[in-house]
């Protein structure tokens, strides 16, 4: 048997063993994996997934104050990269001295996807399941998610889609629509489709492939508009909002500006999804097909000055929830969704969706002003001397010069900070 045949069978301390036995690890590197967590989350993480040799620990920390619908919020965020959540805080701030955040959703219901790679007749398929929804619908309801629709969802709607194959035959797909409540509703939905699988291939005579959840869910979308009034802040000019509106227009006209005008969108709502033990893949993969929905990726924000105001929008669908997966046994997720103190999911989705458009002026503001190396950097300096292998000390007594060099250059590199420090223990200060 090879050892990856047998690997999935050991214990923890065998795979450490395994590692530092072929030389991969040292004996304080496996030290450091069995001490830098705790057992508690160790133990977990073992129910969570396959192989664990350790966790990943990265930084938690809160936006204060979080003004959303006329609430206040204390925002948790779960991000390794510098300037993200001091950036929303200031705008944060900003909104609670001069401006207003609220929110919306349009729509409620999940999509799963059954595919049936060729149909001979498709308009005959599509009559029969349409004219059989609905006892499907009560079947499902009843078999497979009871619960859900005692407490107030369940499946819906169920639609056929034509996909041309290109040679002249369809490909059919269902998609079935379901309300998850304060679910993400994964594990449900496909559990849905997968019970519908035999009863839609009998009622058509024809073959499925596959059934899966669809990460775009353009049948549920969160907004958040944010409104600042221009006359009343004083950090920001009609000029300066002139250059946003500008920036932003720019992520609209062109691919290669939207894929990273939304990626400062994702690093604001990603790092709520973690902190709240959402799954930021699938919410990172539906933002981005919608993005390109119009055939064209699109930046997801829009802005625009409206009288005094400068007004960005958004519109994404964010699929999330407040029970399932890891929410209920992760204890840093309780504790992330203790400190937002929120009801429900959608009240989740609203945040997350508001926290990513601040985090979004937040960058354009930066990068048509006085750009973001400094802002970013700053920060970042001291990841740099952590690279550099300075003490705390020597990061103390660097940090005003590697400020002023960043400064007068507007640049610092991994390269300069080495140069400052060998400069510093060369003269013996
Ligand atoms: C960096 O993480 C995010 C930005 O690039 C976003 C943007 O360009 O809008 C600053």
């Amino acid at each position: 048997m090879t050892i990856s045949q047998r690997f999935s069978k050991f214990s923890r301390a065998e795979r450490l063993q395994y590692l530092q036995k072929i030389g991969l690890l040292s004996d304080t590197e496996i030290n450091f994996l069995k001490s830098s967590i705790s057992n508690e989350i160790i133990n977990l993480s073992e129910k969570w997934v396959e192989n664990v040799i350790g966790c990943f620990p990265l930084p938690m920390g809160i936006v204060p104050d979080f003004p959303m619908d006329g609430k206040k919020y204390t925002v948790p965020m779960v991000i390794e990269e510098t300037s993200v959540i001091a950036s929303v805080s200031k705008m944060a701030k900003w909104i609670n001295q001069c401006g207003e955040l609220t929110t919306s959703i349009h729509g409620q219901d999940i999509i799963g996807q059954i595919q049936f790679p060729t149909v001979k007749n498709f308009s005959e398929c599509e009559n029969i399941i349409e004219s059989h929804a609905f006892e499907l619908i009560n079947l499902v309801n009843e078999k497979v998610v009871p619960n859900l629709v005692k407490r107030g969802g369940g499946v819906n709607h169920i639609t056929v889609r034509k996909i041309h194959r290109g040679n002249g035959s369809n490909m059919a797909v269902v998609h079935v629509y379901m309300h998850p409540c304060d679910a993400m509703g994964a594990n449900l939905i496909n559990q849905v489709c997968e019970f519908l699988r035999k009863p839609l291939e009998n009622l058509i005579n024809e073959k499925t492939n596959l059934c899966i959840l669809s990460n775009l869910v353009d049948s549920k979308i969160t907004q958040a508009v944010v409104n600042i009034n221009l006359n009343q802040n004083r950090s920001f000019t009609l000029k300066q909002a002139e250059k946003i509106v500008e920036a932003s227009l720019f992520a609209e006209k062109d691919p290669y500006r939207a894929a990273t005008h939304n990626k400062g969108i994702m690093n604001g709502v990603d790092a709520v999804l973690i902190a709240t033990g959402n799954d930021w893949r699938a919410v990172e993969a539906g933002i981005h097909a919608y993005s390109a929905r119009t055939g064209i990726y699109k930046g997801l924000s829009q802005w625009t000055i409206e009288g005094n105001y400068l007004v960005g929008k958004i519109n994404a669908p964010i699929i999330v929830g407040t029970v399932g997966g890891i929410i209920n046994s992760h204890p840093t997720v309780q504790i992330g969704l203790k400190i937002l103190n929120i009801q429900q999911s959608d009240e989740l989705a609203r945040i997350i969706l508001s926290v990513g458009l601040l985090q979004n002026l937040a960058a354009m503001r930066a990068l048509t002003q006085e750009g973001i190396v400094q802002g970013h950097m700053k920060l970042h300096i001291q990841n740099l001397f952590i690279s550099a292998g300075a003490t705390q000390e020597e990061q103390d007594s660097l940090k005003d010069l590697a400020e002023q060099f960043l400064h007068e250059k507007n640049k610092i590199t991994q390269s300069d900070i080495v140069n400052l420090l060998d400069q510093w223990r060369k003269n013996g200060d």
